[in-house]
């Protein structure tokens, strides 16, 4: 099945703000994270049946230092001090890629950032198909 992805400007956003002035986002924005630790984005990610998925978060960080994040899954960390590296622009979008357990249903999936500086900005989460995972776009 193809990667489902849900747009971070429709999440649960703390600390944080949905823009559009950097282009080549996909969907209306991107989040724009607060230069705080603790400020994060959250998705509802529904899987058919619990397994393997992976989860990839497209970033920009147009500053010169990687603007780690916590990924949690279901409020388990998943993925400790993630590094998010400079991209060159706050318009150049890559991405990172974690794979990790779902379970059946509904899993919340958080990004939240561990430094001051806050997180890159976020455009989406694409949830793959390596396991038996299917979910609704948001
Ligand atoms: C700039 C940029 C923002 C970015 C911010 C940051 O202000 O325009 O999109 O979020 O830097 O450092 O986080």
């Amino acid at each position: 099945a193809a990667a489902v992805v849900h747009e971070a400007e429709n999440a649960v956003v703390s600390r944080g703000v949905v823009e559009s002035n950097h282009a080549g986002y996909t969907g209306t924005g991107f989040v724009n994270y607060d230069n705080a630790q603790g400020s994060h984005v959250q998705w509802t990610v529904d899987a058919a049946t619990a397994g393997r998925a992976t989860l990839t978060l497209r970033y920009a960080n147009g500053t010169s230092a990687s603007r780690p994040m916590d990924i949690t899954v279901g409020g388990v960390l998943v993925a400790d001090d993630r590094a998010f590296p400079p991209t060159g622009s706050w318009s150049s979008w890559t991405t990172v890629s974690i794979t990790t357990d779902v379970k059946a249903g509904a899993n919340t999936v958080r990004a939240t950032a561990t430094t001051s500086a806050g997180g890159p900005n976020v455009d989406h989460l694409s949830v793959g198909a390596t396991g038996p995972v299917a979910s609704t776009p948001a």
